[in-house]
């Protein structure tokens, strides 16, 4: 595994590891994509349902207003994984990654793989509390824990009020996707720490994915950009606007919803002076359960597209870094 040292730091010219052979477009040549801006506050009401609905199958990813999270919260939450991110090594090395959680590079497996992320990340499970390894949690900034923990209960109730309004804007019990995904359900955070490389273009912070998470509630970096989707064959930058969260489709939500809503293709660029950072917050099945799509989804004009799979954290690890997906080897 790669450790916290081996992580880039510092402008040096990338490694051939981390080296795409093809050049993608240079992340500040690509237009911004105009997202859907949804005020969640207005759910229930039928219309801010349908537009929920209508958007995310659109377009897989959407921004959200007035989610309940303070802008005082927000500010905090970026600021703590910053200050921890400029700790010296042998205290972050505290919080060293482990197979899925703590802070460093993806664990690199055997075989044949794209290369590798210009990026290391804290991944950590949030709840339910007794999923929580806090050994893996920073000590340093002090407010680290308090702020994450006090964030993820929001977290909990805004993955809760979309997936009942996209139950309801369905037709079904508003709690359908909610009961599919067992209980409890998981919820955990990976920050994610880009530093600048001097080549953007031959590197990817994160390599093009779809999640294989239910939904990804993303918390971008104040100033600087890196988050791009593919949109119709072409590849867009996610604008960043101030207070609004991100809200990517993940694979679970495709399945559940049978291909109702697809998950976002999209990646992270990297900066070619400024560090960046993101926070990710994660909805995941139960890892009992086994998910597929909901039977009132099916008909025959909607045949059934996908058979049931089971989230593990090592398969979609290797899913990742060979560029597969698990959607499709659940397609029928
Ligand atoms: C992600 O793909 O989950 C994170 C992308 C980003 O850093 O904006
Ligand atoms: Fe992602």
């Amino acid at each position: 595994m790669e450790s916290v040292k081996e992580i880039p730091m510092s402008s040096q010219t990338p490694p051939p590891k981390y080296i795409y052979e093809d050049h993608h477009d240079h992340p500040a040549l690509l237009p911004m994509i105009d997202l859907p801006i949804i005020d969640i506050s207005q759910l229930t009401t039928a219309e801010a349902d349908q537009n929920l609905r209508s958007a995310l199958s659109e377009y897989g990813c959407i921004m959200i207003t007035n989610h309940g999270v303070e802008s005082w919260l927000l500010e905090k939450v970026g600021m703590v994984f910053k200050q921890f991110v400029a700790l010296p090594e042998e205290e972050k090395l505290k919080c060293k990654r482990e197979a899925f959680q703590g802070f460093g590079a993806d664990p690199a497996l055997a075989g044949d793989l794209l290369p590798v992320d210009w990026s290391a990340r804290l991944v950590l499970n949030v709840l339910p509390q007794e999923f929580r390894e806090l050994k893996y949690w920073p000590e340093n900034p002090p407010e680290f824990r308090e702020v994450v923990d006090e964030y993820g209960s929001k977290m909990v109730t805004v993955h809760e009020v979309i997936l009942k309004a996209l139950a309801r804007s369905l037709n079904l019990k508003e709690t359908t996707f909610l009961d599919k995904i067992g209980e409890p359900w998981i919820l955990y955070a990976r920050f994610n720490f880009y530093p600048p490389c001097p080549m953007p273009d031959l590197v990817f912070g994160l390599k093009p994915h779809c999640d294989a998470t239910v939904l990804t509630v993303l918390l971008q970096d104040k100033e600087v950009h890196g988050l791009q989707i593919e949109k119709d064959g072409q590849w867009f930058r996610v604008p960043i606007v101030p207070g609004a969260l991100v809200i990517n489709v993940g694979e679970q939500l495709e399945i559940l919803s049978n291909g109702e809503f697809k998950s976002s293709h999209h990646r992270a660029t990297v900066d070619s002076e400024r560090q960046r950072t993101s926070m990710a917050m994660i909805c995941l099945p139960n890892p009992e359960v086994e998910v597929g799509p909901v039977e009132e989804l099916v008909s025959e004009e909607r045949p059934l597209l996908f058979r049931k799979v089971k989230y593990e954290e090592s398969l979609q690890l290797r899913y990742y870094q060979t560029g597969k997906r698990i959607i499709d080897d659940a397609r029928i």
